[in-house]
Parts: structure tokens; sequence; C-alpha cells
């Protein structure tokens, strides 16, 4: 039977140990703080929940809403501002932003000392380089469900499959720093099956619903699925889900069902992998929080 990494127990981890370290930090009269910018409704439910999760683990927030019809000039002066507030040691900007704000502007704009998304290309560098950084949360996450699970990386033939700035490449760059022996896949890869069945670590963070199936996986490999996607077909569902009564209850009631970037057939021949939900997804806000407090400590040189 495959191992199940439990990313809830993973998080819960790192948030209690976060905990600490802010308790610490408070004996020393420091108290980390988040500002979090974000104002379209999509994105609303995320900044709540990463809100409750600094009130949890007693890191200062602050939700900023600005209006809809915000220009990128305005959010460059919040930003600005935020970036020069001493209380402010993280800002995360929510994506999505409305549609005529200049996002990349925008996240450019953050201070990489105070930069917890780790997606200013000063961090991008200081991670290529090997150098103290503030990693991407996901990615980061991906490490410490590994580690945490006593996975052994170091030698080990990673395959990333994705290449985005936020996931893939970052991923990619950590798991290398870890000594593991990395290939990276994506939509001009050819052959997939036969770069994916290489994975001693399988990463998918592709966007594509049960695209990695059992013949493209290695028997005993770590899968590690990324992939976030809500399916709402019954098509779809029959696909990935036929004979599952747990799921077909869920579908049954909410109308869809989350579902990573791995075939669910696929986990069933893997030694490990990371569920979906209840993986990966839960380690990123814990992630953050992580970020935050080790942002507020990189500026004060501890
Ligand atoms: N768990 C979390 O907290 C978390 C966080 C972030 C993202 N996610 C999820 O992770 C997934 C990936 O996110 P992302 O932001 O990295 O997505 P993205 O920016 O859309 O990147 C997707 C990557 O997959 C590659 N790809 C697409 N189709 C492919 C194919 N047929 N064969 C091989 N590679 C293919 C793309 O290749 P090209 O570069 O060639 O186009 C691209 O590099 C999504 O499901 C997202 O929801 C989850």
């Amino acid at each position: 039977m495959p191992r199940i990494l439990d990313g809830v127990a993973i998080a819960a981890a790192i948030k209690q140990e976060v905990a600490e370290e802010v308790q610490a930090l408070a004996a020393r009269g420091i108290r980390p703080g988040l500002a979090l910018v974000g104002n379209v409704a999509a994105s609303q439910i995320y900044v709540r929940d990463k809100a409750q999760a600094c009130a949890e683990l007693g890191i200062y927030s602050e939700v900023i809403t600005p209006p809809e019809s915000i220009t990128t000039e305005q959010m460059l002066a919040l930003l600005a501002g935020l970036n020069a507030r001493d209380e402010i040691d993280g800002i995360l900007v929510q994506l999505p932003l409305p549609a005529h704000v200049d996002a990349k502007t925008l996240l450019d704009a953050v201070s990489p000392a105070k930069d917890v998304d780790g997606f200013h290309p000063v961090n991008s560098g200081r991670l290529f380089a090997g150098r103290p950084s503030l990693a991407p949360c996901t990615p980061a996450g991906i490490i410490e469900i590994l580690k945490r699970s006593q996975i052994p990386i170091s030698g080990q033939h990673a395959v990333v499959v994705g290449r985005s700035d936020i996931v893939g490449k970052p991923a990619a760059m950590l798991l290398l720093h870890q000594n593991a022996t990395v290939t990276i896949c994506h939509s001009k890869t050819r052959d997939l099956g036969a770069m994916t069945r290489q994975a001693d670590i399988l990463v998918a963070a592709i966007g594509r619903p049960g695209f990695i199936t059992p013949e493209m996986v290695k028997p005993g490999a770590t899968i590690i699925d990324v992939g976030m996607n809500r399916i709402t077909s019954r098509d779809e569902f029959e696909r990935l889900f036929a004979g599952d009564a747990r799921r077909e209850a869920t579908f049954a009631r909410r109308g869809s069902t989350l579902v990573g970037d791995v075939h669910p057939k696929a986990f069933e021949i893997s030694g490990a992998y990371t569920p979906v939900p209840g993986g990966v997804g839960k380690l990123t806000i814990a992630m953050l929080m992580s970020n935050t407090v080790r942002a507020a400590k990189m500026r004060r040189g501890l």
C-alpha cells in the first residue's frame, strides 16, 4: 500500500513551530507583521484564510482592500508606504488583481526583503544562486513534505512537470539544492512518459486534472501532486473517480470535486503520494507564515 503524505499534519507541525518562534520574538519585543493586499472577490477567501492563520499564530496582520478602480500608480504608492513601515515584515499582493492593473510591475515593487511570496526577481535570483532567500511558499512546502516524511532527496531523480515561475521552476531549484538530479518537463517535452517513468520523485504542477496516468509512473515512486483543479463534468468525473463512493457523494452534493494533476489510479502504484485535497495545498499558508517570521528575522539580522 502506498503511504499517504499527510499535508494537514505537516502543516499543523510547521504552524506550531512558527507559533513558538513568534513567542520567542515577542520576548524580544518583536511582532512579525503581514500586509495582505487584495480586492478582487475571487481572492477574498484566500486573504481571509491567511489573516486567520496570522491571528492563530500571533502574527500581526493588516488586510488592505483598495477599491476596484485603483490604478497601477495608486497601488505603487500603497506598496511604497508598506515597504517603508517598520511593523510590516511581509507584503502579499493577492492575485488576481483587477484586469487594468499591471500585476508584474506591482510584484516587482514589493521590497525583496518583504516579499514573502518569493516572487520578486531578486529572490528568484538569490534562490538560483543558493543564497538565503524567501522561497515561494508552494515549492518550499514540497521540500518540507519530503523531508518531514523522511523521503530521501539526495541522489534521487526528481522529475518536475511544469515550469511556471511560481511552482515548477522554484521547485526544481529547491530539489537541486537538496542534491536531487532534476529533470524539468513542460508542454514541448517529447515523450513525457519516458521522462516521468524515470522519476524517483515525480512533481506534477501542470494544471490539468488527472493528467499523469499510471503508465507514466515508476512503481514505488514518490508522487507530489501540486495540481488543484475543480471538475464539474460528469464524464471527467467518471474518467477519474468511477467506483469511488466517497467522491461520488461529494460530487452529488456539490456538483464538483477537487482533483490534482495525477490520476487517482497512478497513486496506487506509487510508494508514497500527496493526496488532493489534503496534500501540498495545505502547506502553502503554513509556509507563508514561516516566510513572514523569516523575513522579520532576516530584516533585523537575527
Ligand atoms: N497546491 C497549491 O498551493 C498550489 C499553488 C499554486 C498552483 N497550484 C496548482 O498547480 C498547478 C500548476 O500551477 P502553475 O501556476 O504552475 O500553472 P501554469 O503557470 O499554468 O503552468 C503549467 C505548466 O504545466 C505545463 N504543461 C501544460 N500542459 C502540459 C502538457 N500537456 N505536458 C507537459 N507539461 C504541460 C506548462 O508548460 P509550458 O510552460 O510549456 O506551457 C507549464 O509549464 C495548477 O493546478 C494550480 O492550480 C497549486
